[in-house]
């Protein structure tokens, strides 16, 4: 069975396609791909590793599917698990709220004792502020389809490694 779990959510294909990518990335008999509008939460408890990627919508907030899913949340065990984030979002319209669901995820994590892992560094991006920067890092890979969709590769490839390593600690 894959080690790793891959739980999306995306309203217009972007977060979709990103984690196919990811997952092709990764290897298919590494990593499952599940849309979280169709996960329960038993569909957590199956990995060690996860992957938790959203698109941020209205202000700020996580993509619809999560933002349903969210209340089930607090029945799943993290500890144990180690859990990546993958968001994104649009810097340029969105410059001031970039990515800002992140935490949601992050902070909901850890109060149920799972550990994140996969933080990155905010160079490269031009936003004026977001929440999913926290103490000079970012809280897990932010891509931004919209504007910096060119760049989405590269940053996939420079976080694997990084994942694999946490993964395998
Ligand atoms: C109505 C609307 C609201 C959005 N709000 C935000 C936001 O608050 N912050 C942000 O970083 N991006 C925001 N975005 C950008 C989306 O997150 C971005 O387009 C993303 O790639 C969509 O991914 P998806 O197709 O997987 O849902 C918004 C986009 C739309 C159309």
């Amino acid at each position: 069975m894959a080690s790793i779990g891959i739980i999306y959510g995306s309203s217009t294909g972007n977060t979709r396609d990103v984690c196919r990518k990811l997952q092709l990335m990764l290897g298919r008999e590494t990593a499952d791909l599940l849309d979280v509008a169709d996960a329960t939460p038993a569909d957590f408890d199956r990995y060690r590793n996860l992957i938790l990627a959203v698109s941020t919508w209205g202000a700020g907030d996580l993509q619809d599917d999560w933002e349903e899913f969210y209340p089930d949340l607090d029945e799943v065990d993290f500890s144990g698990k180690r859990v990546a984030v993958l968001a994104l979002g649009d810097q340029q319209h969105y410059g001031d709220a970039f990515c800002d669901c992140v935490p949601l995820l992050v902070d909901k994590v850890t109060e149920r004792g799972g550990t994140v892992v996969g933080f990155t560094e905010p160079e490269g991006y031009n936003y004026i502020a977001s929440r999913a920067e926290r103490d000079g890092k970012l809280l897990g890979l932010i891509l931004d389809e919209d504007n910096q969709a060119d760049q989405t590769d590269a940053r996939l490839k420079r976080w694997i490694p990084r994942l694999r390593k946490a993964f395998a600690g």
